[in-house]
């Protein structure tokens, strides 16, 4: 899709610990968009956390949800930021609906990432004992996901040794 076609609405994507929430407020506040995050509208919608999901009723039903949530923001009208859970891309009908907007992949090495999470208990999938256990399991979610980030992003951002301010900066002026 070119950039043109695409609705108002911008989809950070990338691994937890990237920055997606962050970045996403930010943003939404620098360009008076509308702020939305997956997760919540999904706790919302069932009145579960995410955690509660992952064990009662399974990874293939949150992803299910994720797919639902984002039809419901591509069906609403104005400019929306959106911050997504890393693992949106993992279903060909969420990676479909990405590219009705505009995605940004925010980029940081699994170090880094495991380093900005450390203290963090609510990523039923980075259950881990200590931060060496976190980058391993980052980099096995990498590993699968790379090539799927990379199909769905019409940008990437390496987000490392920048602040918040500086990535919305360069957002700004790219979108
Ligand atoms: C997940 C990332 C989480 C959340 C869920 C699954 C993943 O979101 O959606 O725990 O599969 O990577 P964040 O990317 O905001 O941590």
């Amino acid at each position: 899709k070119n950039s043109r076609s695409k609705k108002p609405v911008v989809f950070l994507i990338g691994l937890s610990g990237t920055g997606k929430t962050t970045v996403g407020r930010l943003l939404a506040a620098v360009t008076d968009a509308e702020h939305v995050d997956t997760d919540v509208l999904i706790e919302e919608r069932t009145g579960m956390s995410v955690s509660e999901i992952f064990e009662k009723l399974t990874e293939t039903r949150f992803r299910e949800l994720e797919t639902v949530v984002l039809s419901d923001v591509l069906r609403k009208d104005g400019a929306q930021i959106v911050s997504t859970g890393g693992g949106i891309v993992l279903k060909a009908e969420n990676r479909q609906q990405l590219t009705e907007g505009h995605v940004i992949w925010l980029w940081a090495g699994p170090d880094e990432c495991a380093s900005r999470l450390a203290g963090t208990t609510d990523r039923p999938l980075l259950k881990a004992d200590g931060v060496e256990e976190t980058v391993c399991k980052l980099k096995v979610m990498l590993n699968e996901r790379l090539d799927l980030y990379f199909s769905v992003a019409d940008l990437v951002v390496p987000t490392e040794g920048r602040t918040p301010e500086e990535i919305v900066q360069i957002l700004s002026e790219e979108l």
